[in-house]
């Protein structure tokens, strides 16, 4: 070993728990002699990888973060004023520091289990309290993936409103030609194969009929000029089709809300509220609603409810509209959405409060006033009259003024060979404003400014001026200083149980470790401040990461292409299941529309595949779990004209890699069809296997699964795409890159979290990745068999492995015991755990996925808590506890109900909140008890509720 070689590796045994000895204990329990074994027995050995990945090898942490510096200088920043949705912002330090930077807030899952989420559903539904507020529509979401994506959500939930999933009577939409030329790209995408027909053309003219059902408009526009719409509104309302404002947050502070124009839906993105630009992404985009909607409206609804005491506790609500329960009757496939970024906003306007946002607001109005006054002087004309903070300039030829702009280190957005956009925000100062003029100057001095905030708007119409109040609550009126403003961050985070108190071993979600390494060049300028559509020669260091991160994510799945632009697993799904349409329309094969999903497939795939105008058709599982290929071979025959192709996941939602996958996929390819494979389970592939040597053409990755991306609480996500190379021409394209059919705002997703996978694959090299891998599957079966005995474990393959994860069986306990699953699942917060994922894929069961991330000790740990609750049960199977009234039953338990005077439980305060002795050493103690989940859906309330009833139920 070379002096350095050791140091090399040294960040492979920092991201995999197990060391030496423990591995050595833990395969003794397996009862296999070493890994190789266990990958040999798990994994068949007719789709083994027989060479190791061709990614460089390991890089120590120390020198990942000296290579990734040096990378980032590749990033010219200069300052921005291109706008087009997107704002250069500040983020207030204490959120930096206390959220987007801390493990408490960014490491958690979605909060399904709401009694250990609390903190972060009351940020979401401060979220949502902002949007509705912002937007003057009552009922918002808490998150979606990008603007033009809510664009197309709600132009797709208006389609759905009005016309029937086989009878389309109206399939018009409305775009206004001045939205933002992205958002109009992925209008087109979405619109297209569900039969939706985009009418472009301007709003002042355009004529409604009983053929559309929707319209859209941009408020302020793509040119910055503030429209009024009520007329227009009117006139769509009036022939019976309903209408979007996208819109802008800052804005509404100074302006009438959609809601009061009339509006039945706002969308936008929450960006310009602190969260960094990061060369398109992560931010959280919103949609609020008319009451009309709330069943309809997609994503994630945070709503209020009350717990097992009759106390206000959150969670959330209207899930039965999700897809995981409706699967392809579902009108959207959102699961990941942008839920870190969302609280980051949130955040922001809790720290600005109402007043502060106004100021941030008139001062960039004042500022945009004053630089379009000095440019008119200079001789040049603008675009419109009304403008907040953008404005577009008339010029004759936009290249001596880009010259201009170029040497002081300018973006200005230059919309053709004679417009210029400028757009300002909170980050512009007079100096700033001497430069921008500077650009048109025309040899004449720059003016001295002496600019008020009390000097009047000049450009915001009267008429269009808001008079009504937003952000009244008293949690937007409190937090000022930053010691009240840490003391919330922190008071919530502590309501959450994350990565940093205890393992998640969520199953198809692959909670591993989200390491600090990886997430710190996230807030550097060089990568926070790149505006998505800055020029190439200023983005060379994004284009380094998503080069090389794309050929090693195409070696990873033995594939040839790669499209890194899909925000979430979901995203990646339609993105890939469009390139197969596309491949069957270019070989004239129209017609191929079905596609074959098997019945234990996510929610998702199946929402995806009806979104992409495809006819879902399922395929039956066997008792052990495998897909029933005679089914598959049966339907795959009836429908062999039309067939598409099928959507597997492998190693399949069962948890094992069935030995008859490439069966499966040759005999589809007979058929015609394409295999499209679900990549939520990479983290049982990589180094060992690959979506292309199972015969796939087509597979999605959830780099916020297998590639170390945190989940944020329910997103941020990534969910690139890798195709062989018939598909490769059919990738998403973009209108910035001069492409089309975009599924994204941003030509590269969400590109600044890219360098957290691409630091994970650095930092563990072509040997950690496969180790990760074949630790995640030691792990696995480490667990498995130590419950197995006590529970009974589904679905192994036959030599009674299991792959990275496993379910275990828990509904005998129902008829022995009346002990549900969700009992048990809220028990395991009693012992400091986060629940397993719970009855997916089938009901009644939990998945356990521990990840390779953990360590013995933490596995034995989670182990000893489910054999505890094991006995639990058992007691109440002999009587020898109650069956209504147990620790299971009443699970979890507060610090306030174990404290209290009165205690009237055959089982000790101590057994129910101290049930092992470890729980004694970290206890978590759950914020509420058990959250009612039918009294929040029949009740919705989905915003802030007055303060008085906080009150009432502070306890
Ligand atoms: C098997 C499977 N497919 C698809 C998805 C959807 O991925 P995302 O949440 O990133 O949209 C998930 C999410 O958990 C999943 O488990």
């Amino acid at each position: 070993m070379n002096l350095f070689e050791q140091q090399a590796k040294e960040f492979i045994p920092r991201h995999i728990g197990p060391d030496e000895t423990d591995t050595r204990k833990m395969l003794k329990k397996i009862g296999v002699e070493n890994l190789d074994q266990l990958i040999s027995n798990t994994v068949p050995p007719a789709i083994r990888m027989d060479h190791l990945l061709n990614i460089p090898p390991a890089m120590s942490e120390h020198e990942y973060l000296k290579h990734i510096k040096d990378i980032s200088l590749k990033n010219k920043v200069f300052a921005n004023y291109i706008g087009q949705g997107y704002y250069d912002s500040i983020t207030p330090s204490v959120i930096l520091r206390n959220v987007f930077e801390n493990p408490g807030w960014y490491t958690q899952y979605t909060p399904y289990q709401a009694e250990i989420s609390q903190g972060r559903l009351e940020s979401l539904l401060n979220y949502q309290t902002m949007v509705s507020d912002f937007t003057g529509l009552p009922i918002a979401n808490a998150s979606l993936l990008d603007e033009a994506t809510a664009a197309a959500e709600a132009m797709t939930m208006f389609f759905n409103t009005l016309n029937k999933q086989d009878h389309i009577e109206r399939p018009k939409f409305f775009v206004d030609r001045e939205i933002f030329p992205q958002t109009k790209d992925v209008l087109l995408t979405r619109a297209v194969p569900i039969g939706i027909e985009i009418v472009e053309g301007d709003y002042k003219t355009a004529v409604f009929d009983s053929s559309y059902f929707g319209a859209m408009v941009q408020y302020p526009n793509n040119k910055g000029s503030i429209e009024d719409y009520r007329d227009f509104i009117q006139a769509v309302h009036a022939a019976g089709a309903y209408v979007t404002m996208a819109t802008d947050l800052l804005a509404l502070t100074l302006l009438v809300s959609p809601g009061e124009l009339g509006a039945d839906v706002a969308v936008g993105s929450a960006q310009r509220f602190g969260v960094p630009l990061g060369y398109g992404g992560p931010h959280a985009a919103f949609m609020s609603t008319k009451e009309d909607f709330k069943r309809n409206i997609p994503g994630r609804i945070i709503g209020i409810s009350i717990d097992a005491k009759g106390n206000r506790a959150l969670r959330m609500a209207l899930q039965t509209r999700e897809q995981h329960i409706k699967r392809e009757k579902a009108t959207s496939n959102i699961c990941t959405a942008q839920a870190l970024l969302a609280n980051m906003a949130a955040m922001y306007a809790v720290f600005h409060g109402p007043d502060g946002l106004k100021n941030i607001a008139k001062r960039v109005a004042l500022l945009t006033q004053t630089v379009a006054h000095a440019i008119e002087e200079r001789g040049f004309e603008l675009a419109a009259d009304n403008f907040f903070d953008t404005i577009v300039v008339k010029v004759k030829d936009v290249t001596t003024v880009k010259e201009k702009a170029e040497r002081q280190f300018i973006n200005l957005r230059y919309i053709d060979a004679n417009h210029i956009g400028i757009s300002l925000d909170e980050t512009t100062d007079i100096a700033d404003l001497y430069d921008l003029i500077n650009c048109f100057e025309n040899d004449k001095d720059p003016v001295a400014f002496d600019i008020h905030h009390d000097d009047e708007l000049h450009h915001i119409p009267a008429a269009l001026t808001r008079a009504s109040s937003f952000l009244t609550h008293p949690v937007f009126n409190t937090h000022k200083s930053e010691s009240q403003m840490m003391r919330y961050i922190k008071k919530l985070e502590n309501k959450d149980l994350s990565l940093n108190t205890s393992m998640i071993s969520l199953g198809s979600c692959t909670m591993k470790l989200n390491a600090a390494s990886e997430m710190m060049p996230l807030s550097w300028t060089n990568w926070g401040k790149i505006h998505p559509f800055a020029p190439t020669d200023q983005t060379q260091g994004y284009k380094y990461i998503i080069d090389e991160l794309g050929k090693y994510l195409c070696e990873i799945t033995a594939f040839d292409a790669c499209s890194l632009q899909p925000n979430s697993g979901a995203q990646g799904e339609y993105a890939g299941l469009l390139t197969i349409k596309a491949y069957h329309d270019a070989n004239g094969d129209h017609n191929r529309n079905v596609m074959l999903i098997p019945i234990s497939a996510h929610g998702t795939n199946p929402a995806s595949a009806v979104m992409a105008g495809m006819k879902v058709v399922v395929v039956k599982a066997l008792e052990n779990g495998y897909i029933d290929v005679e089914d598959l071979k049966a339907k795959a025959a009836q429908y062999s004209k039309d067939l598409s192709g099928i959507m597997i996941t492998y190693p399949s939602t069962y948890g094992v890699y069935e030995e008859t996958v490439k069966e499966i996929t040759s005999f589809i390819h007979q058929h015609g069809g394409q295999v499209y494979m679900d990549g939520a389970n990479m983290n049982a592939q990589v180094g060992l296997t690959a979506p292309g040597l199972i015969g796939a053409d087509v597979c999605h990755l959830n780099l916020h699964k297998t590639f170390a991306i945190p989940h944020g609480g329910g997103g941020p996500g990534m969910g690139p795409i890798c195709v062989k190379e018939h598909l490769a021409k059919f990738l998403p394209g973009h209108v910035e890159i001069g492409t089309d059919k975009a599924v994204s705002a941003a030509p590269y997703g969400s590109a600044s979290i890219l360098l957290i996978s691409y630091g994970y694959i650095r930092m563990l090299g072509n040997e950690g990745v496969k180790a990760a891998t074949e630790y995640a599957i030691l792990n696995a079966n480490y667990m498995r068999a130590r419950l197995d005995g006590a529970y009974d474990i589904l679905y192994t393959n036959n030599n009674g492995q299991c792959a990275h994860e496993f379910i275990v069986d828990l509904r005998p306990f129902k008829k022995s015991a009346e002990v549900e699953a969700e009992d048990v699942a809220k028990r395991l917060i009693d012992y400091g755990f986060h629940a397993p994922t719970m009855s997916f894929p089938v009901p009644g069961t939990i998945m356990i996925e521990p990840t390779e991330s953990e360590d013995k000790a933490e596995l034995d740990r989670f182990c000893d808590a489910m054999l505890s609750i094991r006995e639990e049960i058992k007691a109440i199977e002999e009587g020898k506890a109650d069956k209504k009234d147990n620790a299971l039953k009443n699970a979890p338990h507060t610090q306030f109900v174990i404290t209290a005077d009165e205690w009237k439980h055959a089982y000790s305060r101590q057994e129910a909140a101290f049930p092992l002795y470890y729980v004694t050493l970290n206890k978590f103690w759950p914020s509420v008890a058990r959250v009612n989940n039918t009294h929040g859906d029949r009740n919705l309330i989905c915003t802030c509720e007055p303060i008085e009833s906080y009150m009432e139920s502070e306890v």
